[in-house]
């Protein structure tokens, strides 16, 4: 197949950026994107050029580090997949593929495709973890959780913390994210001991890295490649609502949570 790849290139934060055209003759219709870049680039390195920084982890669609924004869509034009698992049989012979980074202020770009996302690993921070001891796996397996909010908090857990839902909102509002964290602890046993606390303190920490705020687009939701649905942000925003009410520390025993 053959593509022209119109690349983003910003050789540092403060550098103005441009997009550049790369002819690519040759590409194998198997070949994803991530694999199209490299061969780019291994040809650019051969001529002397500077390759296309851009950031990949695991090729699996399980790390959340390859969010390219493809002709205009986080992650490109195929529902429910990421960029590292986007093929270029997805595209027509000839097209021209427009590759850039995620655009969003909290995301500034580090070079060419590169964003610094790192706004999200403080949001984590802020409260995206349990303080219970919670064993090793067999004993995790004790606790019985209901199947049906076992589900639902996995379907949460899906979250690979890419920022599509950033790059697709008007508002740039981490929203999605941040339900989908919110939801997978809170449903779970070992999650409740900082349930209020959490919702209100990534929420915070949303707001300080300035992110914009959720006006009910559902253009992120379209984005993820994991299909986190809009339902989780009615349910952070019912334990937002809630967490000024529970009672702390002893909510779950006084049975404030569902
Ligand atoms: S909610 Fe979806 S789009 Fe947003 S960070 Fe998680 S996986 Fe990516
Ligand atoms: S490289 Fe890990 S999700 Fe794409």
């Amino acid at each position: 197949m053959k593509f022209t790849l119109r690349i983003w290139r910003q050789k540092d934060p403060r550098a103005k950026g441009r997009f550049v055209d790369y002819e690519l003759p040759d590409a194998s219709s198997d070949m994803s994107l991530l694999e199209a870049l490299d061969v780019l680039n291994e040809r650019m390195t051969l001529r002397g050029e500077e390759p296309v920084a851009f950031d990949h982890d695991c090729r699996e669609g399980i790390c959340g580090s390859c969010g390219l924004m493809i002709d205009g869509v986080p992650h490109g034009p195929r529902r429910s997949t990421s960029t590292c698992q986007l093929h270029a049989r997805s595209f027509r012979d000839g097209d021209v593929i427009t590759v850039e980074p995620f655009r969003a202020r909290a995301f500034p770009v580090v070079k060419d495709l590169i964003v610094d996302r790192s706004a999200l690993d403080r949001i984590i921070q802020a409260g995206g973890f349990v303080s219970v001891g919670t064993g090793s796996a067999p004993e995790a397996n004790a606790a019985a959780v209901p199947k049906q909010t076992a589900e639902l908090a996995m379907d949460a857990a899906a979250c690979i913390g890419c920022g599509a839902c950033v790059a697709a909102c008007p508002n740039a509002s981490a929203t999605l994210f941040l339900a989908a964290k919110v939801s997978h602890l809170g449903l779970l046993p070992q999650g409740q001991p900082e349930r209020a606390e959490r919702v209100l303190r990534m929420i915070a920490q949303m707001d300080r890295e300035g992110f914009g705020a959720c006006t009910n687009h559902g253009e992120c939701e379209a984005a993820c490649p994991k299909g986190i649905r809009l339902e989780f942000i009615a349910r952070m925003n019912r334990d937002y609502l809630m967490s000024g009410l529970w009672s702390r520390p002893d909510t779950e025993a006084k049975g404030g949570f569902s």
